[in-house]
């Protein structure tokens, strides 16, 4: 069997909690098949240090982690610059937040060429290479330019938009033509495989074969939706274990009184945190009976702080929640309880089991796997309520979640006042309905329906 080497530019770290479904579904992976990690070290070389592009190479069971520093310069226009203040707000159908900067992509460039020169003296023959996430677009044109001949596969955990928004990149042309070099690429939904489509027709006059797979220029791609799910027993086991039991007991003793609600996200623009607070306050106003009796606690880990952007949402998340609680908090309850720090992933489970409510409620997001994580966290006999934002790619599976617009505040509100009260049959109907669909389409789904597919015989392996 061919090795597998993943290629990303974060890695889970052992000594950090993960902050991003990525990491973490791709460890799972990984721990499963072995291979090689090859991606970002998390380290930014000082200024004067000769430490840019410098590999370290280390073994964590049966995965080698191969990793390379990042100058000050390259992490502030590739990471910084190119892929968060450019392509994450783009994709994310956030033009007014993106900053079109022209050096940014120049490191983009040229850090995407670094990694494929330090990666390519590590591949063997038969490696199977799969690249991730909207960092490394170009990978497989520069690991191509090199010599590259392996099949490589490429994954974009984030949403694809609507073509004629993908044509506001001033590089799109040249981005977007640089799929071709990979034998297969991956979607969450098939809204993303619409959109790429279009694209792809409309704007490079691509042809579209049999098989989603596209010719332009005497290359060939193929394209699928390969939505992205959780290692559910490895939650489970999570689930069970004394801190996640000691966190649920904890939750209960401390809110006997009330109805727990929860959200947790990266604090990023593209999850509505400041939407569901506001739809948190419709319902406190439209529904009064709950006030006393329900409680929001939404964990917002820290994310990209140095980029503009998140800096200004922090502080108009801020705002938002101290005059909620000042408007309707008393000495002995307060409405909501805001939380800027990253959640040990151990007390994940136990928390979600403790709500009677998960909110995910995203304005925009490629798939959303704490949506899958809070149903898996559920007593099944007592489950609480998904209530789930159209716009999360996990829509498309998880149907029997309730669906709401995040920018419609009040029917947002309605959805969560039907949660709180949903009778306990339906509850458990639809929980057994989610508990399903998840199981069948794990993250152990998810690697082996992409790498069957990019092992079948279709596109031809094509130079750069
Ligand atoms: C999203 C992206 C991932 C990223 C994660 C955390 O899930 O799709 O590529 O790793 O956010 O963001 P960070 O910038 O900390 O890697």
């Amino acid at each position: 069997m061919s090795r597998l080497v993943v290629v990303s530019n974060r890695l889970a770290d052992p000594r950090k909690p993960a902050a991003g479904g990525l990491a973490v579904a791709l460890g799972d992976t990984l721990a499963r098949t072995g291979g090689l990690w090859f991606g970002w070290s998390g380290t930014v070389a000082p200024d004067d240090a000769a430490g840019d592009g410098q590999l370290h190479v280390r073994q964590a069971g049966r995965v080698t982690l191969a990793t390379v520093d990042l100058s000050a310069e390259d992490f502030a226009g590739y990471y910084q610059g190119y892929a968060n203040s450019v392509l994450w707000p783009v994709f994310h159908y956030r033009l007014d937040l993106a900053d079109f900067n022209a050096a940014y992509v120049d490191a983009y460039r040229r850090v995407n060429r670094m990694f494929a020169a330090r990666l390519m003296p590590l591949l063997r023959d038969d490696d199977t290479i799969w690249v991730h996430d909207y960092h490394l677009i170009p990978l497989a044109a520069e690991l191509r330019a090199l010599g590259c001949r392996q099949r490589i596969g490429f994954f974009l955990h984030i949403p694809v938009p609507p073509p004629l928004l993908l044509a506001a990149l001033p590089h799109h042309a040249w981005l977007m033509r640089s799929f071709f070099a990979y034998d297969l690429i991956g979607l969450q939904s098939q809204a993303d495989v619409a959109h790429f489509r279009r694209y792809m027709l409309n704007e490079v006059g691509a042809e579209e074969l049999e098989g989603g797979r596209f010719a332009a220029n005497g290359h060939e791609t193929r394209v699928g939706a390969f939505p992205i799910g959780i290692d559910v027993q490895e939650f489970e086991r999570l689930g069970q274990a004394p801190e996640a039991q000691r966190t649920h007991e904890r939750l209960l003793q401390e809110y006997s009184r009330c109805q727990l609600l929860l959200g947790i996200d990266r604090l990023d623009y593209s999850k509505g945190i400041p939407q569901r607070v506001r739809a948190f306050q419709q319902l406190l106003e439209k529904y009064p009976e709950n006030e006393r009796s329900a409680t929001l606690i939404m964990i917002a880990s820290p994310s990209r702080d140095d980029v503009h952007a998140y800096g200004d949402l922090r502080q108009e998340l801020e705002g938002l929640c101290g005059a909620i609680n000042g408007d309707f908090g008393d000495l002995d309850w307060m409405p909501l309880r805001y939380i800027h720090r990253v959640v040990a992933r151990r007390r994940v489970p136990g928390l979600c089991r403790a709500a009677r409510v998960g909110l995910v409620t995203p304005l925009r997001d490629g798939m959303n796997l704490v949506a899958k994580e809070f149903v898996v966290s559920q007593d099944a006999q007592d489950p609480g309520v998904l209530v789930l934002s159209r716009f999360a790619g996990a829509a498309e599976q998880l149907q029997e979640a309730l669906l709401v617009n995040p920018y419609d505040t009040e029917g947002m509100a309605d959805a969560i006042q039907t949660a709180l009260t949903m009778p306990l049959e339906e509850r458990q109907q639809r929980h057994a309905r989610l508990m399903q669909r998840i199981r069948e389409h794990d993250v152990h789904w998810w690697r082996r329906s992409f790498l069957d597919a990019l092992a079948a015989p279709a596109a031809q392996l094509l130079p750069a």
